[in-house]
């Protein structure tokens, strides 16, 4: 039966038992309805999908990849695809064609085309465009009837994240952030840890950017590399941590953010900036010499939540430092971090980082359900290092049978939140900045994050030996 028929069948049944019992009850959910005809999308389950078909906007050098990693799954058909440049839409023709996909629908006919991409029957809009679009578009897809995926952060001020919140409640569509952190292998072992009581109570986290773009955004022969400059246009007007969610993702999930526990304030710190003028200098691009609009090389944020716990969140993404997200998660019991260098500690262990070998007994006894399952197949396909793989594989998974989602629209708001209360902060001397509670009280009764596990005959690959 066709996704279409499966729609028709739902809406004409919806309409005869509205009245009885209720919109939200006829569609599988395991969350309840608030006010307003508005739904928590918390553990919220859309209607399960015969095949999910998916319109991918924004094909630079993120997007391609996630047409790659699609193609691989047999349920999935990639119908339309969207970029004001041409080349990113031929390169993922070629990539559909070389997974034996027929060709998928293009729009290229300027800014605004991802709109008739948002009017055609599908269900998923998968949106890697920069991060001014972010909104507008997750918002688009949401009011079309179409679930959204969208590219971190998903906002980059409050009003957008409110939007996202308000669109995603009203229309009953998902809108996940594609935090792909917090499907990395050691990320989700330290989720599976901390769900098992591990660390004890937690009391603190880390989490980080720390990623040098400077090559990036600041090229050197003046070649274009984010399209019209993007990143480093964000860069010139903002002081402030501009891209928190990678650290903050895992750690949030940790925290049990958003669904028993809640970021309540924020105060952040930006050192001046040195790095950024520096590679100006020994690159010859001196366009980006003198930059005094320009936010600090490092920013450090610090979180307060509702149980009580720190959480420190960096961003630096210009100093020659080597990549850092840090991860580190600490409570009464003990700790693990990531970076610089993987090391756990346990009380029962005493005050040392755990051997090699203790290391290799606690990842056979805590590795996450889901790289147990699709680890090996994840790291075959790729994207850095196999997590890309697991989240849109999980998205997928998890559309097609009717689950709730791993990351819900308060997830994206809380982490992107930080975009803008962090300049706030900075801006003012670092004072402390409330952080709105995107659930509207939820948080209190929302169910904490599973340790979930996926089915492979659920969601078969093709072209992948498994
Ligand atoms: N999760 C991750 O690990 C990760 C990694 C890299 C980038 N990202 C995110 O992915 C997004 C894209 O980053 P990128 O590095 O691919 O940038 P990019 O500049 O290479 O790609 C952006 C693409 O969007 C297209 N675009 C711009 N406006 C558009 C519009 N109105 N309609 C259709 N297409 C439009 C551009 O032409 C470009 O091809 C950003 O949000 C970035 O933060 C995430």
């Amino acid at each position: 039966m066709s996704n279409a028929m499966n729609r028709r069948e739902f809406v004409k049944s919806m309409a005869l038992t509205a009245g009885a019992l209720g919109y939200w009850s006829l569609v599988g959910c395991n969350s309840s309805p608030i006010s307003n005809g508005r739904q928590n999308m918390c553990g919220f389950a859309a209607p399960k999908l015969d095949r999910v078909r998916v319109g991918v906007v924004g094909l630079g050098m993120r997007g391609p990849g996630a047409v790659e990693r699609m193609a691989k799954m047999q349920d999935v058909d990639i119908v339309a695809l969207c970029d004001i440049r041409p080349k990113g839409v031929k390169q993922s023709q070629d990539i559909l064609k070389e997974h034996g996909r027929g060709p998928a629908r293009e729009f290229t006919d300027g800014p605004e085309d991802w709109r008739n991409l948002c009017q055609m029957d599908l269900d998923l809009v998968y949106i890697a465009t920069p991060w001014e679009w972010h909104v507008t578009m997750a918002v688009g897809a949401m009011k079309n009837g179409k679930h959204a995926a969208v590219e971190v952060p998903a906002a980059t001020d409050l009003d957008g994240c409110w939007e996202l919140v308000e669109t995603s409640e009203s229309t009953g569509k998902h809108c996940m952030m594609l935090e792909n952190c917090c499907y990395d292998f050691f990320e989700l072992q330290t989720l599976n840890m901390v769900r098992q009581g591990v660390f004890g109570e937690l009391t603190h986290a880390e989490g980080a950017y720390i990623h040098s773009l400077v090559d990036y955004m600041q090229p050197k022969d003046g070649k274009e590399i984010y399209q019209g400059a993007w990143r480093i246009q964000h860069n010139l007007e903002r002081n402030g941590n501009l891209y928190p969610t990678h650290g903050l993702g895992p750690v949030a999930q940790c925290m049990d953010i958003n669904r028993g526990n809640l970021f309540l304030y924020l105060t952040s710190m930006s050192s001046q900036q040195a790095a950024f003028t520096e590679h100006a200098r020994q690159t010859g691009n001196l366009e980006f010499a003198d930059l005094p609009s320009y936010r600090g090389d490092m920013n450090t944020t610090l979180i307060k939540c509702a149980k009580g716990q720190t959480i420190m969140v960096q961003h630096d993404t210009s100093t020659p430092r080597a990549y850092s997200r840090i991860h580190l998660v600490q409570g009464s019991l003990g700790m693990a971090r990531k970076w610089p260098r993987k090391g756990i500690t346990l009380h029962s262990k005493g005050h040392r980082w755990l051997d090699d070998e203790e290391m290799k007994e606690i990842e056979a006894e805590y590795q996450h359900p889901l790289t147990r399952t699709i680890g090996d197949i994840a790291k075959k396909v790729g994207g850095h290092g196999g997590m890309d793989f697991i989240m849109d594989y999980r998205l997928i998974y998890c559309l097609k049978n009717g689950l709730s989602l791993d990351q819900d629209v308060y997830d994206a708001a809380a982490w992107s939140s930080v975009v803008p209360l962090s300049c706030k902060s900075v801006a003012s001397k670092s004072t402390s900045v409330e952080v709105p509670d995107f659930t509207r009280g939820a948080w209190r009764t929302n169910r904490p994050l599973e340790i979930v596990d996926v089915d492979p005959r659920l969601l078969p690959m093709q072209g992948v030996a498994t």
